[in-house]
């Protein structure tokens, strides 16, 4: 039977595909946002039957897969990636489950160093053809390690592919409030019409993780916090914040919007900080003598009209004291705070993003009572309560708007490119490095 869908994930016997894309797969199918004629095939050079795959895949992940969903829509096919007959084979397998009108997704769960092999064979064996709409090739971060590997990712992609084919995720853009955050900012009179430098003092982005490396030192000692979190995550999230109001709302004027902040960073070299917790050369296949970094911190100014002179924080870790994720707006005291000195803090917008995610305004209001006292109030909003049921995945957001086609959260080559030179900029000015023990000992070291 001819599908309407198809999904094919290479690298299937991953934690990527056990832990995020499989559930969120089934829950998009389970839901109905994507069409029940669809077929998960997951590719893999294991020598599995469909239910052996299942199995394996089910002690790869804490949380139970919905195995009965899966065995009515996925297949496990076995693939050599180095071997282009194998392609060519897959191909003629993919062409019974196929007409032209059929979406065929090719998911690369699969690490970098393998990209340019799979890529080649994809397009070579014609499994994706050239400037095929209905064809696309989607794969995660790393987007190379610096300016120039990802130029040359890109290059030999742009090789095979037509830009409109390729879409690169980076997850982050898929949770909640990071989507919500241009509809707080242009649908919202009281912000938009404050938010520039005349209004807002500061803004921080702060993105704190609790945890160590886990299980991940290969990867994580050849790239760092900075290159990790804030290469992709965390200057998508300034590029968002900073941006001016897009012609329309569309995913290309949101593009070019987003990279003519990245364009306009100065680092303020004076304060960054690059830190190491405690304990990471004892974590296992980690070097003795290593300096990546697992804490960064500095300040950048975007110099547009819009922002000129104001100060955004940057901060990412790990070992900190809790997990959370968060974009803070602070304005200016109003002339009257200043000339009646008046007992008040400044106002803050704050965004959340994980966990508890929503949104908090704090305020200056009168003690109730018969006192003049002052105090400082909070309106908050969390997105769990407003919602019925589970809050959707990132993954299902993500993997919903490659199906139809909507291109606003996945990260244009422009963007990369702009991020990648900012960061090449601050690794090269940042030397000051500290081994911290806790959060405190760390933030003791910011000026
Ligand atoms: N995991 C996440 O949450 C996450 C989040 C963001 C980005 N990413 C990115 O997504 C990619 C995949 O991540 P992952 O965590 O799923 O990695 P992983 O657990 O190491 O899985 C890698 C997959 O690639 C396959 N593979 C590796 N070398 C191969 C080879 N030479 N021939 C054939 N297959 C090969 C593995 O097959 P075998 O099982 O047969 O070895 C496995 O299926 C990486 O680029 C990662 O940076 C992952």
């Amino acid at each position: 039977m001819k599908k309407d869908l198809i999904i094919t994930i290479f690298g299937s016997t991953g934690d990527l595909t056990a832990r995020k894309l499989l559930p969120a797969i089934t829950a998009l199918y389970e839901s109905k946002n994507i069409t029940n004629n669809v077929q998960i095939i997951a590719l893999g050079r294991r020598d599995f039957t469909t239910e052996e795959y299942l199995t394996y895949i089910q002690k790869l992940t804490k949380k139970p897969l919905k195995l009965n969903v899966l065995r009515n829509i996925l297949t496990y096919y076995k693939i050599q990636i180095t071997e282009l007959d194998d392609y060519i084979n897959f191909q003629k397998y993919i062409s019974n489950l196929t007409n032209p009108q059929t979406k065929q997704i090719y998911y690369m769960a699969i690490g970098p160093e393998i990209l340019k092999n799979v890529a080649k064979n994809v397009s070579q064996s014609k499994l994706i053809e050239h400037q095929n709409p209905n064809h696309v090739l989607v794969f995660e971060k790393p987007f190379g390690h610096d300016l120039e590997s990802a130029m040359k990712v890109n290059e030999m992609l742009w090789s095979y592919f037509d830009e409109q084919q390729i879409f690169r995720i980076d997850h982050y853009l898929g949770k909640e409030m990071i989507q919500n955050l241009m509809t707080v900012r242009f649908a919202n009179r009281i912000f938009e019409d404050t938010w520039d430098s005349k209004s807002i003092s500061k803004v921080k982005i702060h993105v704190k993780e609790q945890e160590g490396i886990l299980t991940r030192a290969g990867y994580y000692d050849t790239s760092g916090a900075l290159k990790d979190m804030v290469q992709s995550h965390l200057l998508q999230i300034l590029s968002l914040v900073a941006m001016d109001a897009p012609k329309k709302y569309h995913s290309e004027y949101i593009k070019d919007e987003k990279v003519k902040v990245l364009r306009s960073l100065t680092l303020d070299t004076d304060c960054a900080i690059f830190g190491q917790y405690k304990g990471y050369l004892d974590e296992e296949n980690i070097p003795l003598d290593s300096k990546t970094e697992t804490f960064v911190y500095f300040r950048v100014f975007v110099n547009t009209p819009r922002f000129r002179g104001v100060p955004f924080e940057i901060l990412t870790g790990k070992k900190l004291d809790k997990k959370e994720s968060y974009i803070e707006i602070e304005y200016y005291p109003t002339d009257e705070q200043s000339k009646w000195q008046l007992d008040t803090v400044p106002n803050k917008l704050r965004i959340n993003i994980q966990p508890d995610d929503g949104v908090e305004l704090s305020i200056n209001s009168k003690k109730p009572g018969l006192k003049e006292n002052l105090e400082e109030v909070h309106l908050s909003f969390k997105t769990a309560e407003s919602v019925e049921g589970n809050i959707p995945e990132a993954y299902e957001k993500l993997i919903l708007d490659i199906v139809t086609g909507h291109r606003t959260l996945f990260t244009r080559w422009d963007e990369i490119d702009a991020s990648w030179h900012f960061i090449d900029q601050v690794k090269k000015a940042c030397k000051k490095f500290v081994v911290y023990e806790n959060e405190s000992d760390i933030l003791s070291h910011i000026k």
